[in-house]
């Protein structure tokens, strides 16, 4: 059984009860093994993977990343921070900036750690504060790719990166300022199951570094994707799209005439599958012919589904496999209709008391929780490979709702 191998033989109910509800709970042996596949996904010698910790920032995740060999990419001063605190070297660090300011700017650049650029503006504002530092220029080579328009980075119509009509002015400005470009990066969107749309954008990138001949790296991007819903979604097959970009590495490498490294940045493909939710039911309710099972976990604890309308499959513990399975609403405890976890999900009838395991809860679930309604965050724990539990965040307090105000 599928929770029996994640939770390593330990009772939901007992962790629940030493930690509190709702609760994170992570498989270290899991999170290492997504690590190592991604890891080796290519034979070409010059590869690194940079963990895109928006995905999953804690701390003790981090280190673990940086123990399997992954280096990572930050998105904000607090990233870069937090991955410091973890153990990365400033030189295993890339900061993707998008329309920030030069303070921003300078927390990298004063750190020795290479900045991407996203606008022509923000090129020429770089070159001119920091003559002659490093730097890497996103581009938008028109492919993206995502499980929703709110995440599809690359193509028609986005806020980020370089368009390829702007790449002569983006050269001038580079040529000007004395900005030394040593790298270009990509990221079409987050999530596909099918490497081709990967693929296609790899081949627009290449396309435009060759004109640039002095690159040291050049960063594909994320958007990994895995299974949410094993019944209608299907693994990426790794194997396959690893093959094909050693293909594309091994002929680029060879026409371009120095040493060049490339990069990959997965975030959900990482951490995702390596974490569960787990939460409580507090009422099964029948309103105007509608079933609703009342649970804990309000959209501040995890709001894909209420963003993305992002399914997550949902189990009940005990499973109760005797009790008759009815369409259940999934809500939690926030004051708005629509707090909706999973609608019209078939699901045995519980009782009050009973516990929700909400799978693949490892990527950009605890890192966009939130107090609203002063609602307290979830503690996180981390079961280790020797089946031991560690608290790895503990749960938000009251003072901690109080702590910022004057
Ligand atoms: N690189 C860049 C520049 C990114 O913006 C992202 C994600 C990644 C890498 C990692 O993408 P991944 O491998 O995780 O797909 N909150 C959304 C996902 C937002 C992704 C934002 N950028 C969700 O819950 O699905």
């Amino acid at each position: 059984m599928k929770d029996e191998l994640f939770f390593e033989g330990l009772d939901p109910k007992e962790l629940i009860a030493d930690y509190g509800s709702p609760l994170y709970v992570y498989n270290e042996r899991v999170f290492r093994a997504r690590c190592r596949e991604i890891k080796n996904l290519v034979s070409y010698p010059a590869f690194s993977v940079n963990y895109s910790v928006k995905a999953n920032n804690n701390l003790s995740l981090l280190r673990i990343a940086h123990e399997e060999g992954l280096m990572a990419d930050a998105m904000s001063p607090g990233e870069i921070y937090v991955e410091e605190k973890a153990g990365y070297g400033l030189d295993e660090i890339f900061y993707i900036s998008n329309n920030v300011s030069t303070e921003e700017m300078a927390f990298a650049v004063q750190r020795g750690i290479v900045v991407s650029i996203d606008s022509l503006s923000q090129l020429r504002r770089f070159g001119r504060t920091f003559p002659g530092a490093r730097a890497s220029l996103r581009i938008n080579s028109g492919v993206g790719a995502g499980h929703s328009d709110k995440v599809v980075t690359g193509g028609k119509k986005t806020k980020f990166a370089v368009s390829l009509d702007q790449l002569d002015e983006a050269r001038n400005i580079i040529r000007g300022t004395g900005i030394r470009l040593v790298g270009i990066n990509q990221h079409i969107g987050s999530f596909f199951l099918d490497g081709e749309i990967y693929l296609e954008g790899v081949r627009a990138l290449l396309d435009v570094a060759k004109d640039f001949p002095d690159l040291d790296f050049i960063d594909l991007g994320g958007g990994f994707g895995m299974p949410y819903d094993v019944k209608t979604q299907h693994r990426l097959d790794l194997n396959e799209l690893g093959r094909r970009l050693d293909e594309l590495f091994y002929a680029f490498a060879g026409s371009y005439g120095r040493q060049v490294r490339f990069k990959v940045e997965p975030g959900r493909y990482i951490s995702a599958e390596s974490a569960v939710l787990l939460g409580t039911v507090h009422a099964v309710k029948e309103n105007a012919g509608h079933l609703y099972c009342g649970t804990d976990i309000g959209f501040n604890v995890l709001i894909r589904p209420v963003l993305y309308d992002a399914y997550h499959e949902i189990e009940t513990w005990p499973h109760r496999p005797e009790a008759p399975q009815k369409p259940f609403t999934v809500v939690g405890n926030i004051c708005e209709s629509g707090d909706i976890l999973a609608k019209d999900r078939e699901m045995p009838v519980m009782e009050e008391g009973d516990l929700v395991i909400v799978h693949d809860a490892g990527a950009y679930c605890y890192s966009m929780a939130s107090n609203y309604n002063n609602r307290l965050r979830p503690a996180e724990v981390l079961i280790r490979e020797d089946g031991s539990v560690r608290l790895i965040r503990r749960r938000d307090t009251l003072e901690d709702l109080i702590r910022n105000f004057e």
